[in-house]
This record gives C-alpha cells, structure tokens and sequence, in this order.
C-alpha cells in the first residue's frame, strides 16, 4: 500500500495531480492536505467541495499562529525582496512543513505539489521536503502539463474544475500578502485595473487617520494600546490601513530562476509594520548598528525570498537580529492617508537621544563645549586635502617637465632647420 501526500487547494492543478497520481506514479492512496495561512473562507470551501467530489481523504491543518510568528521575525529583519514583502514566499515553508507533518502522521511514502517548473514555489516546497526521507513528486513539471491540456483532461475525465475561483488572475492570498499575475498583467506595459485590488482602497479619498504600533523587542504587539496576538494584529491592520489604500506594489520581480515577471500586490498591515519598526529602529540603534543592520537584513531577505528560512545561515543572523531588537521596544506613531504610511513620532525608553545634546539652545553637553568641535572641524577632511593637493603639485610638476621638453625640442628643431 503506497501513500502519497498533496498539497491541495482544489484548483485546476491540483485537482488533475490526484488521478494522475494514480495513473501515472502508481499510487494506490492519495490524501490532499491543504494549509490555512490566512487565504479568504472561500478557498477552504472550494477545497472541501472539490476533494469530496473527487473522493479525496482531505485534511486541513491551521498554521496561521505558525506563519504570523515567522512575518514578525521578517519585521525584525525589514525584509522586503525588491520591495516586496514576502507573503508567498514566507508562507511556502510552514506550508510545506505542515503536509510533511501531516505524511508522516498518515505514513506516506511520498510528497506532491501542483507548481509548474517556471516559478519559485516549486524550489520553496522541496527544499524543506527533500530534508525528509519520503519521495518529491511534481507533476505538473514533470509531466510538462499546460492549462489547456489539464481542463481537457479534467473534462474527460469529469473532475470538478468547473468551480469559480479561477478567473482571469492567479491570486494567492495570505495574512501578509495577496499576489496577483498572470494574464494581461503579464505585460508590463499594461495599466492594472482598480478592480484587481481587494485589501485596498483607491488611495486619496480618506480623511487622515493615526495609529499607535507599540514594539516589544521587535516585535509588534499593540495597537493604539490594545494588544493582540499576531494574527489578530496583521488581520486589523490589513483592514485599517487598507482603507486608506496603503501597501499596493506593482513591480518587475526577478526570480530564482532568472525570470523577470511582473507582479501586483497588497500588503497593508506589511507595510506599515515594516515601516513602523524602522522607525523605531532609527531611534534606539548607533548609527553603525544601523548601518551593518542592513546588511542582515538584506541577507535574511534573500534567505526568506528563497524560502531557506532554516538555513544555518539564518540561524546566525537571528543572533544580530535579537541583539539589535532587544532595544527595538516603544511606540511609533503612524499617519495613513492617500496610500501612504508616515511614521509621525517615536518613543522609546532606550532612545540614543539626548534632547540637551541636540538642542540648538544649550550650551554645554555633558560638559563639552561647543568650541571643543574646532579641532574637529580643523581635521575633518584633512586626508582628502592633502591627497588632492598631493595629486595637484603632481599634475603641475609633470606639465612644468613636458614644457621643457617642448621648449627643447623646438630649440633642437630650430638648430636643424638653421643648418639648412
Ligand atoms: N512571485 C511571488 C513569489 O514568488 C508570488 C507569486 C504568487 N503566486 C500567484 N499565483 N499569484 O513570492
């Protein structure tokens, strides 16, 4: 008796994968797992009624507490990839590890994803399955299926595909993020239509509006001083700030396999966060944490883009990430209006900031005089000065020597020229 895992979402893909797991790999049991990282009640609906129509053993598995904590680790990394902020990409792999969880409780042999062989998801999944002892199947891929060739073959054989979610978009739909391509918006030179949007006002017609982030460690917790859990929090967030039409991106996105593709997406309560923490950040990180900060975070983006977020390399920057957050902890107050997120004011007990130090008004700080800077201000630049002046006495020495040489060969000219 051989078993074999799906990852299961009752779409066009993922429906032809359960036959043809049968016919085409031979196994004699398929059950379709699908995981709740946040997608609309909707989509759970059309899995239900496709895996039953279809006769399919079908477990759904919630993983949004899981999925929620890890975006907050991305918040304490300001991870964006190209300016994007990771929904897709950070919810591949606490998908991929609950269906491993889920095989292993069923004792499957094997693992199954719709993902085609052009796209990042199919890399994201078996990274984390191929840790494992069980088999990786793709069907899609590796049966090199097209759309056209999967509603034939559903037609012929009656699968229930005729269901409404897939229109003219692929859209994939999370807590962080709701993505949408393919179609017309495949050409970059086409203008999206407002009507792609869901999470998102058309920015301009609000009224201003203010909110209070409060951070512990780096991490969200609060808002307007009610705290919330994690998915709680991004799910009030994507609400409040979507109204005013915040976190829209329309982008050209590089992926890992060398494709430029054109994206759309919608991530209010991301952008805000992410915005927010560096605010607060701003505040309470020395300038050169700051500055090496960056480079953390670009990596853990990259990491978290490529769906490695177990790398050991990861391991590592959460190292720098924890001891630089552990100051990140006060409040950021933000504006939202018109589409745009403006943090307004920062608080925090471990501000480096010292109101007497900056203050135009004081004379002494901490008993340094303002005219203790001239020796400073006398030595600033002082390499840079002397290298250019160095350069120039260079410049002026060798055009002083090819004068000579001018001057000396025009007398040798004129010598010759007056022997003639
Ligand atoms: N390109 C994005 C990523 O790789 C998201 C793709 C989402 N898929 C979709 N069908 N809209 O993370």
């Amino acid at each position: 008796m051989t078993r074999v895992a799906l990852a299961f979402s009752g779409g066009l893909d993922t429906t032809v994968c359960v036959p043809l797991l049968e016919e085409e790999y031979g196994y004699d049991e398929v059950i379709g797992v699908t995981v709740d990282v946040g997608q609309p009640a909707e989509e759970f609906d059309e899995a239900e009624e496709t895996a039953e129509a279809l006769d399919l053993e079908h477990y759904v598995v919630d993983a949004r507490d899981e999925f929620a904590d890890l975006c907050f680790d991305s918040v304490r990394a300001n991870a964006t990839y190209q300016g994007y902020p990771l929904g897709t990409a950070l919810a591949r792999p606490v998908i991929a590890n609950a269906i491993l969880e889920v095989a292993e409780e069923h004792d499957c042999d094997a693992l199954a994803h719709g993902c085609t062989g052009k796209g990042n998801d199919q890399l994201r999944f078996e990274a984390v399955w191929r840790a494992s002892d069980k088999e990786v199947i793709a069907p899609v891929r590796e049966l090199g299926l097209t759309r056209e060739w999967e509603t034939e073959y559903a037609d012929e054989k009656d699968l229930p595909v005729e269901g409404g979610n897939e229109g003219a978009w692929s859209i994939d739909t999370n807590l962080w993020s709701r993505s949408v391509e393919g179609d017309d918006l495949e050409d970059p030179t086409y203008v999206p239509p407002e009507d792609i949007y869901e999470w998102t006002e058309t920015p301009g017609s609000t009224d201003e509006e203010l909110v209070d982030i409060e951070f512990d460690d780096g991490y969200p917790v609060a808002l307007d001083g009610e705290e919330f859990d994690p998915v709680d929090l991004i799910e009030r967030l994507n609400e409040t700030a979507g109204a005013h039409g915040v976190g829209r991106t329309d982008m050209m996105e590089d992926r890992m396999l060398g494709l430029k593709v054109r994206e759309n997406y919608e991530h209010p309560a991301a952008t805000v966060l992410l915005t927010a923490h560096e605010a607060l950040e701003q505040i309470v990180l020395t300038k050169s944490e700051r500055d090496f900060k960056t480079l953390v975070d670009d990596e853990w983006a990259q990491k978290g883009y490529q769906g490695l977020v177990d790398a050991p390399l990861v391991d590592s920057l959460e190292g720098y990430l924890d001891a630089s957050n552990a100051k990140v902890t006060g409040t950021v107050t933000v504006k939202l209006q018109g589409g745009q997120v403006r943090p307004v004011a920062r608080d925090s007990e471990y501000a480096v900031y010292s109101e007497s130090a900056a203050s135009f008004n004081t004379e002494t700080v901490d008993g340094i005089e303002q005219s203790d800077a001239t020796g400073v201000a006398k030595y600033h630049g002082f390499q840079d000065r002397l290298a250019n002046e160095v350069m120039e006495r260079a410049t002026a020495t060798e055009s002083d020597e090819e004068d000579d040489e001018q001057t000396r060969l025009t007398t040798d000219g004129g010598a010759e020229d007056g022997e003639e």
